[in-house]
């Protein structure tokens, strides 16, 4: 997809599909005024007989206007004036790009900016553009045929004068952010026999390629053992795959800045181990490296704005199956940090390979770590999937976080780590369990891994309902690569 800014005003303006916006109780927006005089107020006739009437994601497609340089509108609802919403802009957003696809038109023109939305300028309503069509449009394609390609190959965000300079930066964001989003989505469809712990290893090299300040170093078995990670290696023990530490630095920023640490749990299949997972929608576990693949979208994303940060991603990848040499019940290790941890059980493998990388963080002297990870099928029962739950030891690193996610429309909800919890993880045999029991699941995961993050700020963000849809329309998210973008976007313009 091509995305672009068109800068001629609308009577000069060549476009095979315009979309423009409408108020609830049909009120157009400048710019549907404007069209509306041109084309003699044709859109003023077809809102008068009802055919639209401007709530939020209706949409009207008029295909058959007179000869001219504008081939057809496309009327988009966005609610009551003066109350849209962000939600409700890229909701609507979401609805256009619908009807565009349906079309099949091959360049599509938008101009949205005008549209009143609360708390946010056309930076904001540009860079949506671009990620909720991009997000719209995306295909799998890599193991299946899919027989009506996307037709739409350019899209243009219409800016007059005095929107030009903050539109276009708001494009060049939407476009990283959306190319970020788009390898994420991607590595976490793919099948857990193709996109394996090597498979990651592999993408993140080539990522390094592409940007001569992104450099890529990938810790084998062998180094993991040599650092002492025997709690990362006691859940790899069970596969044939080898596991990998991905450790990818981007010096985008003064070279004494401290660095933001980003860590992304990369299990490319989770059966359970030893403690089997039932087999209903056992499939889906193979999006449990989802965090993994947003911190790759999110370096991804760093590197095509040339951000002025300097970030470590640090991906632990591995499978987490049983053989006869996997984790048992009871078994007990010695992590990186020097903690012994008794295994429970072996489907909480992810907290057991992120806490000898959140130790291993330690060595980059972080400014702050935010970890990502599908940790925990008790956050889904806590939160539901519309946000991401939220955890941490530092109020100001949560709440930048929390007003990230508002802005991005890519929620989180904070839950607490208060030290009485700890009693769940107590274990006779080790320092640690590595379970809590059934109560609070999602919360005893995130302070079994705050005693491995005590020496630096440090967020976790469990992503377990947000990363992707289940159901018949299941498929990978990009969450919460919006959410960690605008945090990261804010920080490098503070
Ligand atoms: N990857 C799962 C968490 C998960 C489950 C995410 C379902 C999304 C949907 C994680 O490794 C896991 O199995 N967690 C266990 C922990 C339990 C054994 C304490 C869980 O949530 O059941
Ligand atoms: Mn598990
Ligand atoms: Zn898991």
């Amino acid at each position: 997809m091509d995305y672009s800014i068109e800068s001629s005003p609308l009577d000069k303006l060549q476009s095979d599909c315009l979309l423009v916006g409408i108020y609830e109780n049909q009120q157009l927006s400048p710019a549907a005024t404007q069209l509306d005089s041109q084309f003699g107020g044709l859109l003023s006739k077809l809102i008068g007989r009802g055919d639209i009437r401007g709530k939020n994601a209706e949409t009207l497609m008029i295909n058959n206007l007179p000869d001219g340089n504008i081939a057809r509108i496309v009327l988009l609802g966005f609610g009551e004036r003066g109350k849209v919403t962000r939600k409700q802009y890229r909701k609507a957003l979401a609805a256009a790009i619908k009807i565009v696809k349906d079309s099949k038109v091959s360049a599509a023109s938008c101009a949205l900016l005008d549209i009143d939305v609360n708390g946010a300028d056309s930076q904001w309503k540009a860079r949506q553009v671009v990620e909720v069509f991009n997000d719209g449009l995306y295909q799998y394609s890599a193991t299946k045929k899919v027989d009506d390609k996307n037709p739409l190959q350019k899209l243009a965000v219409v800016a007059d004068d005095s929107q030009q300079a903050l539109a276009e930066s708001g494009l060049q964001q939407g476009i990283a952010i959306a190319r970020g989003m788009e390898l994420a989505k991607h590595l976490a469809d793919l099948p857990g026999n193709i996109c394996t712990p090597t498979h990651l290893a592999e993408q993140a090299l080539a990522l390094a390629g592409e940007h001569d300040k992104l450099t890529c170093e990938i810790l084998e078995e062998s180094d993991m053992e040599a650092l002492g990670m025997g709690s990362f290696l006691s859940v790899s023990r069970g596969s044939r795959q080898p596991a990998k530490l991905i450790c990818l630095d981007y010096q985008g920023g003064d070279s004494n800045a401290k660095p933001i640490v980003l860590i992304g749990k990369g299990l490319t299949f989770d059966a359970g181990g030893i403690s089997l997972k039932p087999g209903l929608g056992m499939d889906e576990m193979k999006y449990d490296m989802c965090g993994g693949a947003s911190v790759l979208g999110l370096v991804r994303m760093a590197t095509l704005l040339n951000l002025k940060l300097n970030i470590v991603g640090l991906i632990p990848a591995s499978e987490n199956l049983p053989d006869g040499a996997a984790n048992k019940p009871g078994d007990i290790w010695t992590s990186m940090s020097g903690k012994t941890i008794e295994i429970l059980n072996t489907d909480a493998e992810g907290r057991l390979i992120l806490c000898d990388t959140l130790t291993y963080a330690k060595k980059y002297n972080p400014d702050v770590v935010i970890d990502m990870a599908t940790l925990t099928g008790a956050c889904i029962v806590a939160l539901g999937r519309v946000p991401s739950g939220l955890f941490g030891n530092d109020d100001k690193l949560c709440n930048d976080l929390l007003s990230a996610g508002d802005a991005a429309c890519d929620l989180v909800w904070r839950m607490p780590i208060w030290e009485e919890y700890q009693e769940q993880l107590k274990s006779n045999f080790a320092d640690l369990a590595n379970i809590g029991g059934p109560d609070g699941g999602s919360i005893t995961a995130a302070v079994f891994l705050s005693k491995f993050a005590e020496e630096y700020r440090w967020a976790h963000i469990d992503i377990a309902g947000t990363a992707w849809r289940t159901g018949a329309n299941k498929g990978a998210t990009g969450r919460p690569v919006p959410l960690v973008s605008q945090y990261l976007l804010n920080r490098a313009s503070a």
